[in-house]
C-alpha cells in the first residue's frame, strides 16, 4: 500500500535571472514501511524532495499524494498540522534546543504535535534509543551520537507515518552512526514507520531496503 506518490515532480528556484531545476520528472511510489534512501551527489535533488514529502515545500509541478491525500488540495494550516501530526524529522545537525535537557526536548515536539505533554510517553521514547540513563542531560552534555538518539526519540514520540532523516550520519563518526542507523531499523522494523533517507555515506546505503538514486534533479536508477 502507498504512503507516498509522486507524479511527474518538479521544483524550480529562482536565482537571479535564472531558475535552478533542483527537480525534474520525479515519478516514484513509496509504501508504507519502508526503509528508504536517496543518494546521489550534492546538489542532486535529495533534500528538496524530502522537504516535499515532509510538507515543508510545494512542488512547482506535477504531485504528490501523502496517505491518499492531494498536497495540493490542502491549505497551509491543513499542512501544518498533517506535518505535526504524521511526519517527525532527523537532521544532520541534530537541531536540538541547547537550553532543554533530553526529556524537554522529546516533550516539544509533542507539544508542536498538539498533544498533551505527556512525561511517561517521552521518558518511555528515550528508552528506546537506550538513552533511559541521560534524561536530564542538555544536548551539550551529550556525545554526537547520543545527540542523535535524543533528536530520533524526539522524531518518534509522536509515532509518526513517516521520518524524514537529511542525512542522520554525516556528523556522526561510522561507530555512532552504524549504531543509530541500527536504532533506526530496529524502530522500523517494531513500529513499521516509513523511513526516507538522503545520504551518501555506505553505512546508510547497506543498511537501507531500497535505494533511489538522483541525479541532476532526476530519477536515474532504483534499487
Ligand atoms: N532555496 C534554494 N534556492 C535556490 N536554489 C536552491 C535552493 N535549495 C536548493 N537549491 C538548488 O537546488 C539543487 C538541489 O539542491 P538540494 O536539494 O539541496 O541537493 P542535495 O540535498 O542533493 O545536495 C542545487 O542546485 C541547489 O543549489
Ligand atoms: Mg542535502
Amino acid at each position: 500500500m502507498a504512503i507516498c506518490t509522486l507524479t511527474d515532480v518538479g521544483k524550480t528556484y529562482p536565482l537571479g535571472d535564472t531558475m535552478v531545476h533542483a527537480l525534474q520528472g520525479v515519478s516514484l511510489s513509496i509504501d508504507e514501511g519502508e526503509f528508504l534512501a536517496f543518494s546521489g551527489p550534492s546538489g542532486s535533488g535529495k533534500t528538496t524532495l524530502l522537504n516535499l514529502v515532509g510538507c515543508l515545500d510545494t512542488p512547482t509541478t506535477g504531485s504528490i499524494q501523502l496517505d491518499g491525500r492531494e498536497l495540493a488540495k490542502m491549505s497551509r494550516a491543513e499542512l501544518g498540522a498533517f506535518r505535526a501530526k504524521n511526519i517527525g524529522f532527523v537532521f544532520q545537525s541534530f537541531n536540538l534546543i541547547p537550553v532543554l535537557s533530553a526529556v524537554e526536548n522529546v516533550e516539544v515536539a509533542l507539544r508542536l504535535g498538539g498533544a498533551e505533554p505527556d512525561q511517561a510517553r517521552c521518558e518511555q521514547a528515550l528508552v528506546d534509543v537506550g538513552l533511559g540513563d541521560q534524561m536530564m542531560k542538555r544536548p551539550s552534555q551529550m556525545s554526537g551520537g547520543q545527540q542523535q538518539r535524543v533528536a530520533i526519540a524526539r522524531a518518534l514520540v509522536k509515532s509518526p507515518r513517516i521520518v524524514i532523516a537529511d542525512e542522520p550520519t554525516a556528523n556522526l563518526d561510522s561507530k555512532n552512526g552504524e549504531q543509530v542507523l541500527d536504532l533506526m531499523r530496529r524502530l522500523n522494523e517494531d513500529h513499521g514507520a516509513t523511513f526516507l533517507f538522503s545520504t551518501h555515506d555506505p553505512i546508510v546505503m547497506d543498511r537501507v531496503r531500497r535505494t533511489v538514486h538522483l541525479r541532476d534533479g532526476r530519477v536515474i536508477s532504483q534499487a
